[in-house]
């Protein structure tokens, strides 16, 4: 087969063709052992499906359901047109599958997708989920990559956070991870707690450089409606909220940056993920599997909503949503995403994806105010793409997340 078309001016990452789409595969696990009091990935999910274990007959169910699905879409997409370069498992927490269904569901992948192209194979984890045989067994499914969730290494901290495990255990996954094999190793730690404070994120910040890492990600918290933390912020002061959101993320990057890792998009430091620039910059079509996964697939925006195991079960064909991806809601996201990255939103890549023009976007009226305070924000608009400044992106982009989040109504 032909080799995918290269991107010789940025990064040398595959660019999709009108006749060749790069290809995503996402497979989404939507359990975890516990709730973390900040999530909003999981809100909707009741927890009695979210707690489910590997012997619990309806997650069995999920299992078998997803398999079902991985064969009938892999059977759709033909890998002259389609070709996947990325695969990324998260959730929910994709580590905390067991060595049967890990190796079910990656039975199921290998026969249905090709795999020659896979460049990158990321599995999602949090310390809690996984030992070092765990680990080597991830490893020897063919993943490449490990993410793990950390968020803190202040034991306080992650109690209150809800996390089942320790800053030690938090450390040792790393270790754990290096001795399986994996070479790109990542970590999440969070900044911009309502109560946390400068000192205590720094110190956050020393250990997680401390770690022999390929790439940290720092996420400023979203108070996004439905999450513990966003219900026990009734008190909380909005503008001097985002300010310190602001200036902690602003002191954290510094610390990173004077490491020497380069950040390459908004809190992404370190060496390039394939998976992060196919996302955020729309360079690969998306195939979303499971419960609460996203599909971005030949100009198509299709999901199956999260929470709704029992359904997706009876028919993990079936989305609850399929529209065009020219939809204003789903460019809104598809935007906040793409200026993430510091190369910014492409225009041929965002055109192929979305089948719009970037151009005509900017002017839609429910686009258009947004475009607006970007360009306030010192926006680069050219024929490349658009692009936000290196240091006003992270700091703009946490003033949207937060303005978005505040200005939802808090759920129950
Ligand atoms: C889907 S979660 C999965 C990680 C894994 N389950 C774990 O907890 O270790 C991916 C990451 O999103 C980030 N995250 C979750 N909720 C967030 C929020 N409200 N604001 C900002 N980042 C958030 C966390 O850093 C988390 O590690
Ligand atoms: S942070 Fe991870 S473990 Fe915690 S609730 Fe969210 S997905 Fe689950």
């Amino acid at each position: 087969m032909a080799p995918l078309v290269a991107d010789e001016s940025v990064s040398g990452l595959p660019l999709s063709t009108p006749g060749r789409r790069v290809v995503m595969l996402y497979v989404h696990v939507p359990f975890c052992y516990s709730r973390c009091t900040f999530c909003d990935w999981v809100q909707g999910i009741p927890n009695k499906d979210l707690l489910r274990r590997p012997e619990d007959s309806v997650r069995r169910s999920y299992i078998d359901a997803m398999c079902r699905e991985i064969k009938a879409r892999g059977a759709e997409l033909r890998s002259e047109t389609h070709t996947p370069y990325v695969m990324y498992w998260g959730g929910g927490t994709a580590s905390s599958l067991d060595e049967r269904e890990a190796t079910q569901i990656m039975e199921a992948l290998r026969s249905s997708f090709d795999f020659g192209g896979v460049a990158e194979a990321t599995i999602e984890c949090s310390p809690d989920t996984v030992d070092a045989a765990k680990l080597r067994l991830f490893r020897s499914l063919g993943f490449n990559r490990v993410s793990s969730g950390v968020q803190s290494f202040d034991d306080a901290r992650l109690r209150r956070l809800g996390r089942r495990h320790s800053a030690e255990q938090a450390e040792r996954i790393v270790y754990n991870a290096r001795e399986a094999g994996f070479e790109d190793v990542t970590i999440d730690i969070m900044s911009g707690f309502p109560d946390q404070d400068a000192e205590e994120l720094d110190a956050t910040v020393a250990k997680a450089l401390e770690l022999p890492l390929s790439h940290l990600s720092l996420y400023s918290f979203r108070p996004t409606p439905g999450t513990f933390m966003r219900r026990r912020m009734a008190g909380v002061e909005k503008r001097d909220y985002l300010r310190k959101q602001q200036l902690l993320f602003t002191r954290a990057r510094q610390a990173i940056h004077g490491s020497g890792l380069t950040e390459y998009a908004s809190g992404y430091f370190g060496k390039v993920s394939p998976f992060a620039a196919m996302y955020f910059q729309l360079r690969a079509d998306t195939v979303g599997l499971g419960s609460g996964a996203i599909s971005l697939l030949d100009g198509r925006f299709q999901s199956h909503e999260k929470g709704r195991l029992h359904s997706y079960i009876s028919d993990p064909l079936g989305f609850d949503i399929d529209v065009s991806a020219g939809q204003d809601r789903v460019l809104v996201s598809l935007l906040q995403a793409g200026l993430a990255m510091f190369d910014g939103v492409l225009r041929d890549q965002w055109r192929l994806a979305t089948g719009t023009e970037l151009a005509e976007v900017l002017t839609r009226p429910a686009i258009a105010p947004l475009a607006e305070f970007l360009r306030g924000r010192g926006l680069v608009e050219d024929e490349r793409g658009i692009r936000l400044p290196r240091r006003q992106a992270g700091i703009t982009l946490i003033e949207l997340a937060f303005e978005m989040a505040m200005s939802q109504p808090e759920i129950g």
